[in-house]
């Protein structure tokens, strides 16, 4: 476990849009919702595809664009198949503009 990095600027993620950063070498989603931000892994586990690469966010779960697996944004438990294996999960902290990270 590392210190909390600074990812992003809360300003310029938009709502419930995942936006994709790299925290050293992790790919991360950030989904903001309201003053909010979560942080997930940016890799799904069903086919490895990029849910910033065309996914959304619906009613608490990223969806991921290829096959339409979902994964609660809480805490990364696997929702619709076809993604059995959860989704990573990050704490993050919003420390005015600053988006931190902790992976
Ligand atoms: S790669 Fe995400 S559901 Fe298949």
């Amino acid at each position: 476990m590392t210190d909390f990095t600074r990812a992003a600027s809360l300003s310029d993620l938009p709502e419930s849009q995942p936006v994709r950063v790299d925290v050293g070498s992790t790919p991360i989603a950030l989904v903001r919702q309201g003053d909010t931000v979560h942080a997930v892994a940016d890799t799904c586990t069903h086919a490895e595809a990029s849910f910033c690469d065309g996914g959304h966010v619906e009613d608490g779960f990223i969806v991921c664009p290829l096959h339409f697996a979902s994964f609660r944004l809480t805490n990364g438990e696997a929702g619709d198949p076809p993604a059995d294996d959860a989704l990573a999960v990050y704490e993050v902290r919003v420390d005015g503009d600053d988006v931190l990270v902790r992976v």
